[in-house]
């Protein structure tokens, strides 16, 4: 039963998220046509609703670019509840606010220690009835504290009427991602092990933790970014292929498919982990002097299934590298015969998607350079995507939510079965390197790869060719 929700409800509405994300989302969605109902905003700021539209106007300023239009209409349908998360009052106010809603999305853009007293809010006061909800991460912190908020999340939903926000399976490169592999017909037959020699994904950022530090001290790198979006887009790569099982089966196709393969994922082991620190994290506000928590992360994993055993998959994520860029790099074993000059093997083929800052696919080739001799060169079959005024990531999950299409969300199976992945390596079971800011992490790094492997470094933006 995916009918439209017919209400927009969300908690810590003077927040940070709903600065940055839901607000510029909210006007977007009005702008396309895509939002006509009560939008309703709970906070525990004595704020009158002006405030909250204030609130509202500085962030599209600041982030969404103000259109006076959308804008309009999102004040207009602006309410504020103020109250606190404990008070049964703060939920009645709520249910009269909703109206004549019989189908609410109820966004928890709250810490997660609050969940439990407002998701049983929501349910005791009977807000939360055929209602949808949609959580952000930290999904926990670890595999034990996952399975504990699922459980507060059933008390009082349903999996399948419960959103959890990854907002890199929102972005357009990811959603080119799935769609280029299975789309097309001469991926599949080279999509194994037979063909595919190593499988890389790096997410760099050159920036460190833009004052963020007494936050990033409870995750650090895995938490952050390896456990839900590099694991995320691994699974979206690995998986097998989707079979819709009936008009109802959707969003349910894909995510069976991301379980199956994130439980064939061995739990990764100490040896094959490399944990980094920037030099000058330590000195950042909120930080203490002696922290061992890792900015960079390198670690080699295994998927043992019939596709995949035996090829080596790398993940690499820090702060303050060289580039900001996102990219997969999916190598292909050479030829077996060598029909040319055996000098002449250099870079065989591969897969190279970038999935940000603009989004590219590529297929790495070999073509011969003009002349007498049977020479080859490394050629690039491209195709290039510079983003412009598409979708942001939370404009299309926050409507796919409201539609209740669960397919962009994380499942709870899969949540815990991605923490089961890294839980082995949490903590300090890897005592963390030192690097200098606009390097490629610490030299261990190096060590991850196995056999002649090398790290593959995205180059900064790439021209539109
Ligand atoms: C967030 C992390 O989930 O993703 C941040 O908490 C990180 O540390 C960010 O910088 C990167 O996302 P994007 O879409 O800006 O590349």
């Amino acid at each position: 039963t995916a009918s439209p929700s017919d209400a927009f409800v969300f908690f810590g509405a003077t927040g940070d998220l709903a600065y940055k994300q839901i607000f510029p989302a909210l006007q977007a969605m009005i702008k396309h046509g895509h939002l006509d109902l009560p939008i309703i905003g709970v906070a525990r700021s004595d704020w009158k609703v002006d405030q909250l539209r204030d609130r509202a106007r500085d962030s599209l300023e600041k982030h969404g670019g103000l259109d006076a239009d959308a804008f309009e209409k999102l004040a207009a349908r602006l309410q504020y509840i103020s109250g606190d998360y404990q008070d049964d009052a703060t939920y009645e106010q709520l249910r009269r606010a909703m109206g004549d809603a019989v189908r609410p999305l109820h966004y928890l853009a709250i810490p997660p220690s609050m969940f439990e007293p407002v998701t049983q809010g929501l349910a005791k006061s009977g807000c939360a009835r055929d209602a949808r909800v949609i959580v952000e991460k930290p999904f926990g912190r670890n595999l034990a504290s996952a399975q504990s908020l699922n459980r507060t999340l059933h008390q009082s939903f349903a999996e399948d009427a419960i959103f959890r926000i990854d907002h890199y399976l929102g972005k357009e490169s990811v959603e080119n991602l799935l769609y280029f592999r299975f789309a097309n017909t001469f991926l599949e037959p080279v999509w194994h092990r037979d063909y595919i020699a190593s499988v890389q994904i790096t997410m760099a950022e050159q920036f460190g933790v833009q004052g963020r530090g007494a936050f990033y001290e409870e995750v650090g790198a895995i938490r952050d970014v390896v456990q839900n979006h590099m694991l995320q887009v691994m699974a979206l790569l690995t998986m097998e292929i989707p079979m819709d099982g009936g008009p109802d089966a959707g969003s349910d196709a894909i995510r069976d498919e991301k379980l199956r393969v994130l439980s064939a994922m061995r739990p990764l082991v100490p040896a094959e982990v490399v944990r980094g620190q920037f030099h000058g994290y330590r000195d950042e506000a909120g930080v203490p002097p002696d922290s061992q928590v890792e900015t960079f992360a390198a670690l080699r994993l295994h998927i043992d299934n019939a596709r995949w055993t035996g090829v080596p998959f790398y993940i690499r994520a820090g702060k303050q590298l060289p580039v900001t860029c996102t990219e997969v790099m999916i190598e292909l074993k050479p030829p077996t015969h060598a029909v040319f000059d055996a000098d002449d093997r250099g870079q065989s083929n591969y897969f190279r998607f970038r999935l940000s800052p603009d989004v590219l696919i590529t297929v790495g080739a070999r073509t011969k350079v003009p002349g007498e001799s049977m020479v080859g060169t490394a050629t690039e079959l491209i195709a290039h995507h510079h983003p412009g005024d598409e979708m942001t990531p939370y404009e299309r999950l926050l409507g796919d939510a409201l539609h209740g299409d669960a397919a962009l969300f994380t499942r709870g199976d899969t949540v815990e079965a991605a923490w089961r992945v890294v839980d082995p390596i949490l903590g300090n079971a890897v005592p963390v390197a030192g690097y200098e800011p606009d390097t490629w992490g610490p030299p261990a790094a190096r060590q991850i790869m196995a056999g002649d492997d090398q790290w593959h470094n995205p180059a900064p933006e790439e021209a539109s060719p």
